[in-house]
């Protein structure tokens, strides 16, 4: 046997117990201990080794996005889209792609309920034979914010109260009264859609607007859209709370039995797109997270499908040490000027480098599929075999070269430094827009999570008046009910 070449995996094929060096173990029951009753003996290799792993088996969960389940399956091409992308997945229609998914609730905790209102999070992750996609989206086509400088205040806000470690309405509505084009998310997160029945029966946005290219450089802006083709179901409160009293893990065991019993979910995969010179056209600006691009405008465009129809076969591997990033692209596709995506390009592996190691991209779940090579290499826990002398580039002792050059953006990009809201901020029009969509009981649903969110004893007259005021913007008989409800008047 080469030792070098030995991998830990085939340990498992061993008739007999070993310790983790290989020794067998013939008890592992009971300690060593001096006579039968103890003291124990620190010499008990096995116990020590046992138990410290033990110790350890914990890693730092998600920052946000803790809670998930996930699976496996494969994208396939259903629509030519050639002449938009030179991305090799997509390169013709039948063409099909390995990926793994996962679906995520944002704010609480690795074993929270599945049944609160909150963002779902959509990640897929397409082992291309040009490296890694990773399409990192939410269940909602918005955000909370638009620049990821206010990331952090957002999610604290959402987050448990340092002090009571409880989701406060107080603490989350006195900061985003500071963010009044956080007002269109309101409408997704404390809509029906905030909770969807389960994994299955939820759409997925990436939120930001990306780039396609083709092969002769040519650019086009766009939107991906996730359609599940059992169709969307939400849970409305009484159903909820029914469901999570039997079990709060429902959306999780939801996906694994129903792939388990050999049917599997769906999804459509759809483009919008946009001229880059159209973007000044629009009364939004087609970068900000805030605001959607409307399909009248900008119809959906059919590109593929995406069908799980594995479970995960070790959750730990597969979803606690999976690493998504929206940065992670392969050629053909790359991002927009949208300064949170820019942020958000840096922020996926610097919190996984500190959540797994330096070397999480060596991890299964994570690497590419495809052959790779650069010299990137040790670090703690890595556990690559290279043999090479030449860890550096170019050499003439080594035939490593560069790949051929794919198309870049090309846009010209230039101004003066500054630090600024976009200067084209629409912030209710859009909102208003969709609740007018809503039959009558619908809105009476969204009225009444505001009131109860307004509700909270210690919110002031004066964040209470600033809400109604960003409703009445967004619909007037909106702003007007809410005060009727809370017995306050707007503040513009
Ligand atoms: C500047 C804004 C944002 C920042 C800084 C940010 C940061 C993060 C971080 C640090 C994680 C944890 C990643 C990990 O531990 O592996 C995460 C997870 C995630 N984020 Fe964001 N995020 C931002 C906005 C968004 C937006 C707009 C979306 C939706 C389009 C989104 C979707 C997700 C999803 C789906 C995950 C979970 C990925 C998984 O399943 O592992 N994030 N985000």
């Amino acid at each position: 046997m080469d030792p070098y070449r030995y991998r830990p995996s085939s340990a498992y094929n061993t008739p007999y117990m070993t310790n983790n060096q290989g020794g067998p173990v013939f008890n592992n029951t009971s300690s060593m201990t001096i006579g039968s009753r103890g003291p124990v003996l620190l010499e008990d290799y096995h116990l020590v080794e046992k138990i410290a792993n033990f110790h350890r088996e914990r890693i730092p969960e998600r920052i946000v996005h803790a809670r998930g389940a996930g699976a496996k399956g494969y994208f396939e091409v259903t629509h030519d889209i050639t002449h938009l992308t030179c991305a090799d997945f997509l390169r013709g229609v039948g063409v099909q792609t390995p990926l793994i998914a996962r679906f995520s609730t944002v704010i609480h905790e690795k074993g929270s309920p599945e049944t609160l209102p909150d963002p779902r999070g959509f990640a897929v992750k397409m082992y291309t034979r040009e490296g890694n996609f990773d399409m990192v989206g939410n269940n909602m086509p918005v955000f909370f914010v638009r620049d990821a400088m206010q990331f952090p205040d957002v999610i604290h806000a959402m987050k448990p109260n340092p002090k009571s470690n409880v989701q406060e309405w107080w603490r989350i509505m006195d900061y985003l009264s500071y963010i009044p084009e956080s007002t269109h998310m309101f409408f997704w997160w404390l809509d029906d859609w905030g909770v969807p029945t389960d994994y299955r029966h939820m759409d997925g946005y990436t939120v930001h607007t990306f780039k396609l290219i083709n092969k002769e450089g040519k650019e086009t802006l766009i939107k991906w859209h996730w359609r599940p083709t059992c169709g969307l179901k939400f849970l409305l409160e009484d159903e909820a709370a029914k469901v999570v009293a039997k079990c709060h893990s429902h959306a999780t065991k939801d996906l694994y039995d129903t792939i388990a019993s050999g049917s599997f979910p769906e999804w459509r995969l759809y483009i919008q797109t946009m001229n880059p010179s159209d973007e000044d056209k629009y009364d939004f600006d087609p970068m900000d997270t805030t605001c959607i691009w409307p399909e009248e405008l900008f119809p959906l465009q059919p590109v593929g499908r995406m069908v799980l129809n594995k479970n995960l076969d070790n959750f730990f591997s597969e979803n606690e040490m999976l690493a998504f990033s929206p940065g992670v692209v392969p050629p053909g596709i790359t991002y927009s000027n949208d300064k949170m995506l820019q942020c958000r390009i840096f922020a996926y592996g610097d919190t996984q480098r500190h959540r797994l190691g330096p070397n999480y991209l060596l991890l299964p779940a994570n690497a590419p599929k495809n052959a790779h090579h650069n010299n990137h290499h040790e670090g703690f826990m890595n556990f690559l075999h290279r043999d090479e002398e030449v860890n550096y580039w170019p050499s003439r002792f080594d035939s490593l070269r560069m790949s051929e050059r794919f198309p870049i953006s090309k846009a010209h990009v230039s101004g003066i430094r500054e630090k600024t809201v976009i200067p084209k901020e629409n912030n209710f029009i859009q909102p208003g827009n969709r609740y007018r969509t809503w039959d009558h009981d619908r809105q009476e649903r969204f009225i009444g999570r505001m009131v109860t969110a307004l509700s909270d004893p210690r919110l002031t007259h004066e964040i209470r008046a600033i809400w109604i005021s960003y409703m009445s913007q967004c619909d007037k008989t909106l702003g007007q009910k809410l005060a009727s409800r809370l017995s306050t008047r707007a503040t513009m």
